[in-house]
């Protein structure tokens, strides 16, 4: 493993320097901060290189069953509090979920604010720059707190530790960060806290190679009704816009035999609905060189545990097999709603950003999809304004969306991440005419979702109530199969069950509705 470790009054440290102790320190203290990096940090760290990155090595994935909290730090959190703030996807708010169940293992407190807090982690995002913004945003604004209270702990994790540039505009502009760790770093969590707090130095350990996959760490799980699953981490494909590869490594699957414990695990614990994640779910497998089980397989595996509701997040056009069509139209728990980003309707600009199917191709998946579960939901991420898109490759999106009939979309304006191809090409597209794109999508996006929801009223659909409405506390809110919000009125007893309700109207984003009496039981 490259492991770089930083430590000694902002100054880097790697693990050899560590374990020597006290004489290593005083070296390094009187080195420059310059040289320090290029000694501990360039040397060992890879930033996003597209070429280096796809010549990924076959080496075996070890699977680590043995994740145990050292005894020294076990109880190192005891009236302690901690806060995590999560950006970007749900691969992030479930990574948080293991450390929040690593910290609270440690003695560790959730804390109910910034103020109250003692560790403050930000679980970053680098998928767009605005992303970014907000995180280096969120840094500046608790400067004033950690001056306030300098025994705080203040960690950035997640995506944007893993880029250099990053991490380098951290360590010169906003030294009051304590600690600095990767995607692939998590189970390192009550180490790097115990060396931030003792040494009460900054400590950065970023790990450019891909780690292996770490079996037992706790999670704290957010709630007791839904709970999200990792099948797979990393990503393989490298689309020419996307960061993700580089920061969050090879595709590894989770060995099948794990999964299934886990969610026969939630089952037991009687939680309604899963998600298995991962950033290109559908490739699930692909990596095992001794078994033949792919996504498909673990559906059907899934299909035949007693859990009311499956879903799965993202699968890629181009790796979805009939063998998974075929077992997703058996339906029971596996929803008929999936979310298939399209990103464009061009050939020639998915041809561009290196997604390796057609306008054509997407289009025959959709069709197969239909024909095997007519009654399907598809929804999607659609990327506007990609280096130098023209007004006639835009159209051809706005047409595709209302062909599928997409039911909502994600929609997004191009934006360039540092090391990834398409970002070193020079773009003619001004901003004005990428954000009249995506207002005219989101126009088309918002009348399509619109009309879907018109086709609920009257109808009595199946709702997980998850809990109040954010607005109104007399009103209980939840998701139907196909993911539509519904809010109805109705007894704090339904809560963490499935209902029926009857829709009494349609909006735009959410569906209002009525209590079936039949559910009436859910009072008792
Ligand atoms: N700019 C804009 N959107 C992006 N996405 C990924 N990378 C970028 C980028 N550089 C979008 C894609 C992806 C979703 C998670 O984020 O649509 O499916
Ligand atoms: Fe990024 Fe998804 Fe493409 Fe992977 S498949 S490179 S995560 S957009």
């Amino acid at each position: 493993m490259s492991e770089q470790n930083f430590n000694n009054n902002k100054q880097p440290v790697d693990s050899s320097d560590r374990k020597s102790g006290e004489n290593s320190l005083e070296r390094i203290k009187n080195m420059s901060s310059d040289e320090l990096i290029n000694k501990y940090f360039k040397s060992t760290y890879q930033p996003p290189d597209i070429r280096k990155a796809r010549k990924r090595y076959r080496e075996e994935i070890e699977v680590h069953y043995d994740f145990t909290i050292p005894e020294n730090v076990r109880n190192i959190g005891e009236n302690r509090k901690f806060l995590i703030q999560t950006y970007g996807c749900q691969m992030n708010e479930h990574d948080s979920e293991v450390m929040a169940g690593i910290l609270t293992e440690m003695g560790y407190t959730a804390a109910n604010s910034e103020e109250e807090a003692d560790v403050i982690l930000l679980n970053t995002c680098a998928i767009r720059e605005n992303a970014e913004n907000k995180v280096f945003g969120q840094i500046g604004h608790l400067k004033q707190l950690k001056r306030e209270k300098p025994d705080l702990i203040l960690g950035v994790c997640g995506c944007m530790s893993q880029q250099e540039t990053v991490v380098n505009r951290i360590l010169e502009k906003h030294q009051h960060v304590d600690l600095i760790f990767g995607t692939h770093n998590i189970h390192r969590l009550p180490e790097l806290i115990q060396e931030a707090m003792f040494a009460k130095a900054s400590v950065v350990e970023v790990w450019s190679k891909e780690g292996d996959i770490f079996e037992n760490l706790p999670k704290a799980r957010q709630g007791n009704i839904k709970a999200w699953v990792n099948i797979m981490y990393g990503c393989d494909k490298f689309c020419t816009y996307c960061i993700v590869p580089m920061t969050r490594g090879k595709e590894r699957s989770r060995r099948p035999e794990d999964i299934i414990q886990e969610v026969r695990h939630l089952a037991a614990e009687g939680y309604q609905e899963i998600t298995l994640l991962g950033q290109n779910v559908n490739s699930y497998g692909k990596d095992f060189e001794d078994i033949e089980y792919r996504f498909g397989d673990l559906l059907n595996d899934i299909h035949k545990i007693d859990i009311p509701r499956v879903r799965f997040m993202t699968p890629h056009p181009r790796d979805f097999d009939d063998h998974a069509i075929e077992v997703l139209a058996k339906g029971g728990n596996l929803l008929d709603h999936i979310h298939l980003p399209v990103q464009s309707g061009s050939n020639e600009i998915l041809r561009r950003m290196n997604r390796k199917y057609t306008r054509e191709s997407y289009l025959e998946l959709v069709r197969k999809i239909k024909e095997a579960i007519p009654n399907v939901t598809l929804t999607t991420d659609i990327i506007v304004g990609f280096p130098n898109e023209t007004d006639e490759q835009f159209e051809e999106t706005m047409t595709l969306v209302e062909e599928v009939g997409f039911e909502s979309a994600y929609t997004f304006i191009y934006s360039p991440r540092e090391g990834t191809p398409a970002a070193a090409r020079k773009d003619e597209t001004p901003m004005e005419v990428k954000r009249e794109r995506l207002q005219r999508l989101n126009e088309l996006v918002n009348k399509q979702a619109a009309e879907s929801m018109q086709q609920y009223e009257g109808q009595t659909v199946k709702v997980l109530v998850e809990g109040e409405s954010k607005r109104d506390p007399n009103v209980l809110s939840g998701y139907t199969e196909k993911n539509k919000v519904v809010n109805f009125k109705g007894p704090k007893s339904a809560i963490g069950k499935i209902i029926p309700v009857k829709i009494t109207e349609a909006k735009t984003w959410s569906l209002d509705g009525k209590m079936v009496e039949k559910s009436i039981g859910v009072n008792s």
